[in-house]
């Protein structure tokens, strides 16, 4: 996806249970606001600049619509819509995803998806960023100041920053000592 590339630390122990309850546990929702998304990150040792490096990776994929339709749709139980999100992307998005739609998805940074670039940052900067959590980014100095470099000369590397970052991430929570084990594969147990 014409993205950076970096150095995976192998050799690592990993577990032997999975479990999606867990995973959510520690994920922010979609609706997640700065303070929580701070708060998130600096509970797994990262920083509100990781925070906005990171959030960079949804310059690719996809996103079901019911992760948006409550900003569409139903912001305040009011059935009203995100006001920080720009209304013609929101016309544009009612026509992608019903209000009741669970199956349909969008990409979130549409026309360039598959496509590792810097273009999520321009998206919100416009108000398009598909998430609250995105659109969060420019309600903090740190991560609002992040967000405006990008794509300017002179700014700070998206891609070098993005690769050290994520061999940060990989690093939240490994196990040492007798528990879990080393992969002989990275995607099953042994
Ligand atoms: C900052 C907090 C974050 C929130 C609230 C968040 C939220 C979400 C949500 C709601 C989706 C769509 C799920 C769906 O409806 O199917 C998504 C997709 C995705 N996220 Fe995040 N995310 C966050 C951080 C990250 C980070 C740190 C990365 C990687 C560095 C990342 C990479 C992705 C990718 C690649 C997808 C698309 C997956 C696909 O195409 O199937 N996200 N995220």
């Amino acid at each position: 996806m014409n993205g950076p590339s970096w150095r995976v630390p192998l050799g690592r122990r990993d577990g032997r249970v999975s479990r999606s309850s867990e995973a959510l546990a520690n994920l922010p929702p979609p609706s997640a606001n700065i303070t929580q998304l701070k708060a998130s990150f600096r509970s797994k040792g990262l920083s509100d600049r990781e925070l906005a490096i990171l959030s960079g990776g949804h310059t690719i994929g996809i996103s079901h619509c019911s992760s948006i339709s409550n900003r569409l749709y139903n912001f305040t139980g009011q059935g009203d819509t995100d006001p920080s999100l720009d209304p013609n992307y929101v016309v544009h998005l009612k026509r992608k995803c019903s209000p009741t739609d669970t199956t349909s998805i969008i990409e979130m940074d549409p026309g360039s998806a598959r496509t590792f670039d810097t273009s999520y940052y321009t998206l919100v900067r416009k108000r398009r960023g598909l998430f609250e959590a995105d659109a969060a980014l420019l309600n903090d100095n740190a991560t609002r100041n992040y967000v405006l470099r990008q794509g300017n000369s002179g700014g700070s590397n998206f891609f070098n920053d993005f690769a050290a970052s994520m061999v940060k991430m990989g690093r939240i929570g490994v196990i040492t000592g007798n528990r879990g084990e080393i992969r002989r594969i990275c995607s099953a147990i042994n």
